[in-house]
């Protein structure tokens, strides 16, 4: 089944064209990629999806459904949920607050709202820190607290915008492994990273895009080996230089 559709999207700031004419469709049950060179357009289409403004062309489809130009609580409501590629950390609040932020969506008791945040905590591993203030959470903390956040809204898609930047090896091996579990239970993911090496481990498939295109939607082994690809992320003289190899081979 196909849970999300965008069909043909362009976003636009002034007379950049950030996304262009963009098609991609996310299965139920998938881990997709979305990746590309800085400035390719991954969080304004990630933004666009999310509602965090509408696009000026195109169509999004979340089961089957337009949600384009929907708000972001609305979308949030609808079963698709996003994390920031900056934690949104506040000030004063601790990890449980937090997490309750997401939960108060379908509980309405307070209560039962951190009933709730709190068994989302441990799920992600934070369970011994309910009542720490955010700021002083490690980034890997920060980052497994965003997907606590969207996790609390009981979403069927999650949205993830860089959730591994700043991590170590180690670090990057554990939320990787919560994003593989997470799936496993049933939560569908489009993310959007630049470490490809946990892209190519994880995902089933990966979206390439670059100065607002699509110039690849594939397995991730045929998706790196795209000369279209390696010229979008290295420029033209090495990807020249493949070609030349692959000719001569
Ligand atoms: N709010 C904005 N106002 C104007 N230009 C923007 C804004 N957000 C992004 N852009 C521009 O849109 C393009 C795509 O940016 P972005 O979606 O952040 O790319 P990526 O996440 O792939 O690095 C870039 O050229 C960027 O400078
Ligand atoms: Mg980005």
């Amino acid at each position: 089944m196909t849970l999300l559709q965008v069909k043909q999207l362009t976003k636009r700031f002034g007379g950049l064209v950030a996304v262009d004419k963009v098609d991609f469709h996310v299965e139920a049950g998938e881990i997709v990629g979305l990746i590309g060179p800085n400035g390719a357009g991954k969080t304004t289409l990630f933004n666009v999806i999310a509602g965090a403004f509408g696009p000026e062309e195109g169509e999004v489809l979340f089961e089957g459904r337009s949600i384009a130009g929907l708000d972001s609580a609305r979308i949030c409501q609808r079963g698709l949920a996003r994390t920031f590629q900056i934690p949104q950390v506040f000030s004063s609040m601790t990890v449980r607050d937090t997490i309750v932020t997401g939960s108060l969506l379908h509980h309405r008791a307070v209560a039962d709202a951190q009933v709730a945040a709190e068994a989302i905590a441990r799920r992600v591993g934070l369970g011994a820190r309910l009542d720490v203030p955010t700021p002083s959470l490690t980034t890997a903390e920060k980052k497994r607290i965003e997907v606590a956040r969207a996790l609390a809204t009981g979403p069927r898609m999650l949205l993830l915008d860089e959730v591994l930047a700043g991590l170590n090896a180690s670090e990057v091996a554990g939320m990787l492994d919560l994003i593989r579990q997470l799936r496993d239970e049933g939560t569908t993911v489009l993310f959007v990273e630049h470490n490809m090496e946990a892209v190519m481990s994880v995902c089933d498939r990966i979206v390439v895009l670059d100065l607002g295109r699509k110039i690849a939607d594939g397995a991730p082994l045929a998706v790196m080996a795209d000369p279209g690809v390696i010229r979008a992320y290295l420029g033209d003289a090495p990807a020249a230089a493949l070609e030349t190899e692959a000719a001569d081979a």
